[in-house]
């Protein structure tokens, strides 16, 4: 096999289930990592972007599955939308706390709602440009958006800081759960693309449109949440105190993220290369609130 052309990993493909879980949050504290708003309030950010992000993934999913012509790969999206439904669902669900908290996330999830729904909606035509390439620009997108999560579902998966800081429990088999799932249909999205179109100049050009949304609306959504915190008087979010974090592991380096990115962008990349299925599997054979999900419908047979 020539060294330019994507190298998938066979023994990392699984077929996807989604889990029907559910969290009570009721003790979980505004400061869920103990004594660190900042590294709380970063990680926090997935409750904003995720529910509008992943429903949209599937509302653009949804319209391309009659383009689908590989079995398997139509197997493949039909578990990561019902994956990706369920995430969607499970972030939105802390909202109503954190609001209870004194963070009302109104007015940031309002704009993350305009830009999935309006921006990226299928209106959004660029001058002179076919439904079918706006179509294929956003499953490119969200291949590039999923190289991402991926790489936070591996670094939450291995995140042992957030453990030894006492994080809430809760908060972390959220986060696990939802990071092992991603490791899981790691590849689903890549596949999607490489069979629809997989064109380079493609994958470039909407990695770069990815990467520079997901950092304006992070460090964005991070300052919301630090100068919007009740409990905090100089609530900011600066660049050092970020980098800081990466370098103690309470968020992912600054550098393990910049080195990620060459990885995507080489001819030979494939997700499956990355991450391991097994130590997602293994988490989500532990997960209680995955474990709760199982029993509950073994018990609905
Ligand atoms: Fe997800
Ligand atoms: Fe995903």
């Amino acid at each position: 096999m020539s060294n330019k052309q994507p190298h998938p990993v066979a023994s990392e493909h699984i077929t996807l289930t989604a889990r029907n879980v559910s969290f009570a949050w009721q003790d979980t504290p505004l400061h869920w990592v103990p004594g660190d708003p900042l590294a709380t309030h970063t990680i926090n950010v997935l409750h904003l972007l995720l529910p509008a992000g992943e429903r949209w993934f599937v509302h653009v999913y949804k319209q391309v599955l009659p383009l689908i012509r590989d079995e398997r790969l139509r197997a493949d999206v039909v578990g990561f939308i019902g994956q990706e439904a369920m995430h969607s669902q499970a972030h939105d669900e802390v909202l109503p706390h954190l609001k209870e908290l004194g963070l009302d996330p109104t007015p940031y999830t309002a704009q993350v709602d305009w830009f999935f729904e309006k921006l990226l909606g299928d209106r959004t035509l660029p001058p002179g440009r076919a439904r079918r390439w706006w179509l294929l620009e956003r499953v490119a997108l969200i291949a590039a958006i999923e190289h991402y999560t991926a790489f936070l579902g591996d670094w939450v998966l291995n995140a042992g800081e957030l453990d030894r800081r006492g994080a809430d429990p809760t908060m972390l088999d959220l986060l696990r759960w939802h990071g092992a799932e991603e490791v899981e249909h790691r590849s689903v999205a890549f596949d999607l693309f490489q069979h629809l179109d997989g064109g380079y100049r493609r994958r470039v050009r909407t990695w770069a449109t990815a990467f520079t949304a997901i950092v304006f609306l992070w460090q964005r959504g991070a300052r919301f949440f630090m100068a919007n915190d009740p409990t905090l008087t100089d609530g900011r979010a600066r660049f050092r105190d970020f980098h800081r974090a990466g370098r103690h592991g309470t968020l992912p380096a600054i550098g393990d993220m910049l080195r990620s990115i060459p990885r995507y962008l080489s001819r030979d990349y494939h997700p499956s290369q990355e991450g391991s299925t097994a130590q997602a599997v293994a988490y989500l054979a532990s997960s209680p609130a995955a474990l709760a999900a199982e029993h509950a419908e073994n018990g609905a047979r």
